[in-house]
């Protein structure tokens, strides 16, 4: 997107990436760690569990001085719930140590910790007890859980994040699509977890502003642009109503403390209302997050719904997770549209968009529509990386991805969007949630495969002494 101006990024503009428990930290069965549901994950054919992931656990203070180097301003990151209470209700002092010590070697660089309260990872316990979110006592376990951080760590952290991609979780819902363990959910059962889910982050918001007054806490949704597929009026309004369903519901419940009218009767023509206390829409409107961040991977592309796009679920049980087909079959919205690819846009190797005009375009459209400051807190190209005899990684395809991303960023902000911070995905190479740890993302090479372990040993990337100096300029020199 051209613009005239040429703002530079604000000063204290937040540089990092992003890593999250499960796929980052290992040590799943060390320090009185609980079972979480990722522990029991079944992976993908050919891809690696993440009880090892990168081993973070062991190697915290290289990986956190390997961000350092690279000038890191911020650190995006997650806490593994069964960590902190590993049967869902008690504390494990070992666990608030361990993140302790990662927020003492973040402060130690002067890197601010940007804090995910749940990024998929439930404790098992919690499951077997109450079977899922659609049980409203997950409402509690969540805040109880919540309280605990805040309680902990309330000198330590000062941006909190509620719940990552709960819209891709509800949204792609029809099935659990982070390893092969299937599970369909009707869409009214999804979308009673979902509104559990708001309650859940909207008292946390509550609670965090009470105990922890000078911080502040936001959503970290996957936020995307939809655009119709033609002009035709029809692709038109489902591409709107498809970006209300996949992205308003969730910002308008916590923002505005109201849910949009054309989810509302979406939802009631699938029969598939949820049910609400009196007192859920109070918590809703008193939320009051103090900024939206959001992980931004790519535009959707929307037609307008035919009778003959019915969703079929026999084959839908017997396609591949990683089919880009078998996700668009999810994404499908009876009586509102489905997804479909988009010639105007280029694609990484592992299909995924390369979108940055977009990235431009939805940031202008979340500061319009909710006037709170934003931060990109995921952005990235998973991709298979070669490390070469004399140990290097050529990967000029992510310095390119990232460059046109930043520019995006600077687009907005030449339109005074107020963005304040950009954390890519990853900071250091991590499991995928689907593809191994083949499926690479970050700008420090972490050397094992999805069959060996190996050494483990971190390799930096040009991407990494590239990103060093977008930092050092602040992002001037890209
Ligand atoms: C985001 C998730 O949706 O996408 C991350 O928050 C995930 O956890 C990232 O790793 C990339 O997706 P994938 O499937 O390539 O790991």
């Amino acid at each position: 997107m051209q613009t005239t101006q040429n703002t530079s990024f604000p000063k204290h503009f937040l540089w990092g990436a992003s890593t999250s428990s499960f796929q980052f930290e290992g040590g799943a069965t060390l320090g009185n760690k609980g079972i979480s549901v990722q522990d029991l994950q079944q992976p993908n054919p050919g891809c690696c569990d993440f009880s090892v992931a990168s081993d973070h656990y062991h190697h915290y203070k290289e990986d956190i001085a390997l961000m350092a180097e690279m000038g890191f301003k911020a650190y995006r990151m997650s806490i593994a719930w069964s960590r902190i209470l590993p049967d869902g209700f008690h504390l494990n002092p070992e666990g608030i140590d361990f993140y302790k010590n990662i927020f003492n070697e973040c402060h130690r660089y002067h890197i601010e910790p940007i804090v995910t309260i749940f990024h998929f990872d439930i404790p098992q316990a919690l499951i077997d007890l109450y079977g899922s979110w659609l049980d409203r006592r997950m409402i509690d376990a969540y805040v109880d859980y919540a309280k605990q951080l805040f309680k902990h760590y309330k000198d330590d952290v000062h941006y909190w994040l509620t719940f990552n991609e709960q819209n891709m979780l509800i949204f792609f819902g029809a099935v659990d699509i982070m390893g092969s363990n299937r599970m369909f959910h009707s869409d009214k059962e999804l979308y009673q977890q979902a509104h559990h889910q708001l309650v859940a982050q909207a008292r946390a918001m509550i609670l965090c502003h009470e105990l922890c007054p000078t911080a502040k806490i936001g959503p970290v949704p996957n936020i995307t642009c939809c655009y119709p597929k033609t002009c035709h009026p029809l692709d038109y309004i489902a591409a709107k109503r498809f970006c209300d369903l996949r992205n308003y519901f969730y910002l308008d419940a916590l923002v505005k403390g109201q849910y949009p009218t054309t989810c509302l009767s979406y939802l009631q023509q699938q029969e598939a209302m949820f049910t609400w206390e009196a007192k859920d829409m109070d918590y809703l409107k008193n939320a009051h997050p103090d900024f939206i961040a959001f992980n931004y991977y790519g535009g959707a592309t929307v037609e307008h719904w035919k009778k003959e796009d019915a969703l079929n679920l026999e084959q839908l049980q017997n396609m591949e997770n990683h089919d880009i087909s078998f996700l668009s079959i999810l994404a499908q919205k009876p009586s509102i549209g489905k997804s479909v690819s988009n010639e105007y846009i280029a694609k990484t190797s592992y299909n995924m968009n390369i979108d940055p005009i977009g990235l431009t375009a939805t940031l202008i459209d979340l500061y319009d529509r909710y006037h709170l400051p934003l931060i990109i807190t995921e952005n990235g190209c998973g991709c298979e990386d070669e490390l070469t005899p004399d140990e290097c990684i050529h990967d000029d395809y992510r310095i390119d991805y990232l460059r046109q991303h930043i520019l995006a960023v600077k687009a907005a902000l030449d339109l005074n969007v107020d963005v304040f911070g950009y954390c890519p995905w990853s900071a250091i190479d991590l499991i995928s949630t689907r593809e191994g740890c083949r499926k690479r993302y970050g700008f420090v090479y972490v050397n094992r495969d999805d069959f060996d372990v190996k050494d483990l040993k971190r390799i930096r990337k040009d991407s990494f002494y590239w990103y060093q100096k977008v930092i050092q300029s602040n992002g001037s020199q890209l």
